[in-house]
């Protein structure tokens, strides 16, 4: 048994999960452990998974059913072979195309090319992609299209009732994402008018029960249509048994204060005393990710003996394809693989070989208050079922264990059971304008697999109105309406960009527009602080952030898009490509729609009226007398700080409004920019003119 806890102290404690010992059961003796060492032909590992079994009944249900919801442990084969099977099946002839959506842009990427190997197919061509600003696909060839949900509900727009699609498999459903509740909702709606469309919803958990009630037709509808009805538009279940091994379950004895320190404590006492097999940690975001390297890192330069034969890696979405890549090779004999992710390999990817799990108990969450209108994304604990989808990664070659960096008492009494599907914890508005633009008009009828909150709708649809995105109606606005839906941005950034065009600082506005859209042009590195602020010192604006990018932006440009460039000023090199990249993306998306490209020279006030005009409703002011930089927010007078990232952190201007907030021990904005008062009622009347003349005083 391992020796362990609390880094250095403590007795370990052994405890088995709470349902009788056995997290997953194994189902058959057979391992696969040969497969990754690469010894397996493609087809004999493809017939080794779990779902292989169940083929047959797959194509049958398929054939049979409108919709087949298909439940089955991470790792089972759904993602990767249910289309291949569907394709071999003949779904993808005649020009069709068999649609597979992913929550997330990385398992899109990672799992088409992962068919595409096994396929033995170049890229693009029968296995292809769609991402946001990526599209990896031939129209003429491509029969399996992996893509993420928000994407497909993007091609609604042109093609309402998906006619290229024979087959649409939402994966991932347990996630609960905004766009798959939102997908689900549709593809009810498409069906009644497409008896030849078929569903797949799959999932890793079992509650496909309320998937199923949802799809289920009532029976005086069914009679009314008449039984003979092909195919039976009752859903299938189909449950593929799964093949983990035993994981043996750790609890700490104590709760633990810093879970990156303990992380990494606990990863370099795996490799002290466990035998080989791959170790995959659970944190939040990058910078936790980043920041757990770096300390793992510095461990490798003082003690050696400690920390030879680890090789760490990070996972997270926005991660260029060169990194992705070493995370699913196989680990060189010797050595001993460290993957540090988010919770992305929680059940959207599968890395084999792992044989330590290490939980932190937390991920990143997005939570709205409809009454502040606040959206946050907030380190929050997971949920029970979360805790043991993290677990069962460990448990795909071997029997594993899985330290969790909580006490058992905290796991059995406070973990909540299960998440809160997106919907309920989101801003509404992407999700209103895009209904919108499909032609839903009652939103608040719409069948839903969970109903948003009304409130959150109401604040929703108000903002919609301040900016002129919907009229007295509630309709799209012409042209404004219609051309903020097309652009695949946040509604506040696309009417950033409209408003550019009035202002003539496009050229700029679109620079600003492409950077929010990535994570962070900056490298962030435990301890290396100082040198980051010394080089954002370098583009510095003093209007805030948005020209910080720009000056960012022009010299990367300047450079000749060089790394060593990106390298000595700390600009993450990869993130500024693709900013290049998105850039020259939304200039076709913004001359499609008429925006002429101009650039206001260095008239730095338009710049900044057009970011107000997109984010008027997050409009802040400095408290009078406040000399801890506090500010409230001028709609709901909540207390915000400038984050420490920013450039106008410490400087304070009187009035700014930010781009997003992120919660800690405070609600930190980010990305900031200086504004005037008065351009708030020039450009949102509307949103202002309730809050009394007192807001807006000297
Ligand atoms: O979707 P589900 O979780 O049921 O399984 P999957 O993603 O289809 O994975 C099936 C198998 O393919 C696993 O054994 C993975 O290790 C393997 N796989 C891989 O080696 N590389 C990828 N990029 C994706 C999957
Ligand atoms: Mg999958």
């Amino acid at each position: 048994m391992a020796q362990f806890w609390k880094p250095g102290t403590e007795k370990p404690r052994l405890v088995d999960d709470e349902e009788g010992g056995v997290l997953f059961f194994s189902s058959s003796a057979s391992s696969s452990s040969s497969s990754r060492f690469g010894y397996a032909s493609i087809e004999k590992q493809r017939q080794r998974l779990p779902v292989y079994k169940y083929r047959t009944a797959i194509l049958y249900l398929v054939e049979k059913h409108a919709t087949t919801i298909i439940v089955g442990e991470t790792g089972s084969g759904k993602t990767t072979q249910i289309p291949q099977y569907l394709k071999e099946a003949g779904w993808a002839e005649g020009g069709r195309v068999i649609a597979c959506t992913q929550p997330r842009r990385l398992a899109v990427q990672a799992v088409a090319a992962r068919v595409a190997e096994e396929m033995g197919v170049k890229l693009g061509e029968e296995v292809g992609y769609t991402i946001r600003f990526e599209d990896l696909t031939n129209s003429g060839t491509t029969m399996i299209k992996f893509l993420t949900d928000g994407v497909l509900l993007r091609e609604m727009m042109d093609d309402p009732l998906l006619t290229k699609y024979s087959v649409v498999m939402v994966d991932e459903a347990h996630e609960r994402s905004i766009s798959t509740d939102i997908l689900l909702g549709l593809l009810k709606k498409i069906q009644r008018r497409r008896p030849d469309l078929r569903l797949i919803i799959s999932s890793a958990t079992i509650e496909a029960k309320s998937m199923s009630a949802f799809f289920q037709t009532s029976k005086r509808r069914r009679a009314l249509e008449g039984e003979e009805l092909r195919p039976r538009m009752d859903p299938a279940i189909l449950s593929v048994e799964g093949r983990g091994f035993h994981v043996q379950i750790h609890f700490v004895e104590e709760p633990v204060q810093d879970y990156v320190q303990a992380a990494v404590s606990t990863v370099l006492l795996i490799h002290d005393q466990e035998p080989m097999g791959d170790i995959l940690v659970f944190l939040t975001g990058q910078d936790d990710i980043d920041a757990a390297i770096h300390l793992l890192n510095e461990e490798a330069q003082t003690n050696r003996k400690h920390s030879s034969g680890l090789i760490v890696l990070p996972l997270y979405s926005g991660l260029p394809r060169a990194e992705q890549e070493l995370i699913f090779s196989p680990t060189p004999r010797g050595k001993r693989k460290v993957v540090i992710s988010t919770n992305i390999a929680e059940t959207s990817l599968t890395l084999e070989g792992i044989v330590y799990l290490v939980d932190s108990g937390f991920s990143k969450q997005k939570f709205y208050n409809p009454i502040s209108d606040i959206e946050n994304l907030v380190v929050a604990p997971i949920s029970k079922a979360s805790a043991r989808q993290r677990a069962g990664r460990a448990g795909r070659v071997r029997p594993g264990k899985c330290y969790r960096l909580y006490t058992e008492e905290y796991f059995s009494k406070e973990m909540s059971a299960e998440g809160i599907p997106e919907m309920q914890r989101s801003n509404l508005v992407s999700c209103v304008i895009q209904l919108k633009a499909l032609g839903i008009d009652n939103i608040l009828g719409f069948d839903w697999p969970a109903s948003p909150s009304p409130e959150a709708m109401i604040r929703a649809l108000e903002i919609l109105y301040s900016l002129g995105i919907l009229d007295d109606d509630a309709k799209l606005t012409s042209p404004a309406g219609f051309q903020v839906a097309e652009i695949p941005l946040e509604p506040m950034i696309s009417k950033m960009i409209l408003s550019s065009n009035e202002l003539g600082c496009s050229e700029e506005i679109l620079t600003i527009a492409a950077v929010l859209s990535v994570q962070s042009i900056w490298v962030y590195e435990r301890g290396v602080h100082r040198e980051l602020d010394e080089a954002k010192l370098r583009f510095a604006a003093a209007e805030g952030d948005h020209v910080t990018f720009l000056n960012v932006y022009k010299g990367f440009l300047q450079s000749g898009k060089s790394s060593q460039w990106c390298h000595k000023n700390h600009v993450n090199y990869h993130a500024v490509k693709k900013v290049v990249e998105i850039r020259e993306q939304l200039r076709r998306i913004a001359q499609r729609l008429g925006i002429v490209l101009k650039s206001c020279e260095r008239d730095m006030q338009v710049v900044r009226k057009a970011v107000t005009a997109g984010f008027f409703a997050n409009a802040c002011r400095l408290e009078a007398f406040s000399h801890s930089g506090m500010y409230k927010t001028v709609r709901g007078s909540q207390e915000v700080y400038i984050h420490p990232s920013s450039v106008l952190f410490r400087v304070n201007p009187k009035w700014v409004v930010y781009h997003s907030l992120v919660s800690t021990d405070r609600q930190y904005m980010r990305n900031v920019i200086s504004i005037d008062p008065s351009w708030l009622i020039e450009v949102a009347p509307h949103f202002y003119q309730h809050h009394g003349r007192n807001s807006f005083g000297q």
